[in-house]
């Protein structure tokens, strides 16, 4: 199964899910950022992972995978608001709260993260005990131990925060969804503790590569990346571009060096994954043709 096969199955699972509901504004609302241009790139880190098992892990993982597109979502819609990034425009299209209010933008927020978790109890593909893992994993990922707490310390971030605590909010803040994504997917495919802390490690600096390329993106943006608007801390303005470009080819080097030692010593091949890790290429030179918002 190739990989846009396997995101165009995901995406009618989602729609189909969706279907069930009465269309509400609320719906429409949650639906308005659910489909609106966005990479996936989580739910299909962890489908693709899955399928690396089997077509049968794949399967079983979509509604998982809904979930962690759900609390992305969320997070995103939560991240635009006034009181936050206070952004008009996310993926070229206005931002939730400006197409619907405000009142909406928070409750759609709360009801992708809510709903997120009925999606997991909802994988009837898997066992109870791997929905109850995929429970905790998302829910300390995602949580006050997690993206939350990232987002508290991005909130008050500043450009003279030290390279140190950039990198931790960043851990906390982008990464720990990309490393649910993995473990979630280890846990649905059963592979063993030493492939998962290698796969762990793998997302690991998948999610640092993936936030030093979009630092740099926002900042070939001159002037209207709202991180650089709201004076917030990030890889170039710490760096500087060069510093940060080369932290990325090494980020993507380790990353990848973890998936040839995986696919050497183990039976399955991890290659597939590059796919995530050619996203991250150095920006520059192509940034007339990238659209990324
Ligand atoms: C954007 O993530 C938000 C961050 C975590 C920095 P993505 O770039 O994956 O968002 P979409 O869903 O593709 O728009
Ligand atoms: C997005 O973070 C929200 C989360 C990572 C939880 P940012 O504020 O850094 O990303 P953009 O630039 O709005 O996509
Ligand atoms: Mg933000
Ligand atoms: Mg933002």
């Amino acid at each position: 199964m190739t990989h846009e096969t396997l995101q165009a199955h995901w995406q009618r699972y989602l729609t189909n899910w969706l279907k069930q509901q009465e269309n509400t504004r609320l719906l429409q609302s949650m639906e308005y950022s659910l489909n609106n241009g966005g990479k996936r790139l989580r739910p299909m880190l962890l489908l693709m992972t899955a399928l690396i098992k089997s077509s049968e892990a794949a399967e079983n993982a979509l509604p998982v995978a809904t979930a962690l597109e759900y609390i992305h979502t969320s997070s995103l819609i939560h991240d635009d608001l006034p009181a936050m990034d206070n952004d008009d425009y996310r993926r070229g299209k206005l931002t939730n709260h400006k197409q619907f209010d405000e009142a909406t933008a928070i409750l759609a927020g709360d009801a992708l993260l809510i709903d997120s978790f009925n999606l997991i109890t909802n994988a009837t593909g898997l066992t109870a005990e791997q929905r109850l893992a995929c429970v905790q994993i998302l829910s300390k990922a995602a949580g006050s131990q997690g993206m939350i707490e990232g987002q508290m310390i991005d909130m008050a971030s500043s450009t003279t925060m030290s390279v140190d605590d950039l990198r931790q909010m960043h851990f906390l803040k982008t990464g720990q969804l990309f490393i649910a994504a993995i473990e979630m997917a280890c846990v649905i495919a059963n592979f063993n503790d030493t492939v998962t802390k290698q796969l762990i490690q793998f997302a690991t600096h998948f999610g640092v590569a993936f936030q030093i390329h979009n630092d740099l993106l926002d900042g070939l943006k001159e002037g209207t990346g709202s991180d650089e608007v709201n004076d917030k801390g990030t890889y170039v303005t710490l760096l500087g571009a060069q510093e940060s470009k080369k932290q990325l080819a090494d980020e993507r080097q380790k990353a990848q060096n973890i998936l040839k030692d995986l696919s050497q010593t183990t039976s399955y091949s991890f290659e597939p994954l590059n796919y995530f890790l050619d996203f991250l290429q150095d920006p520059t030179p192509k940034a007339s043709e990238v659209s990324y918002e």
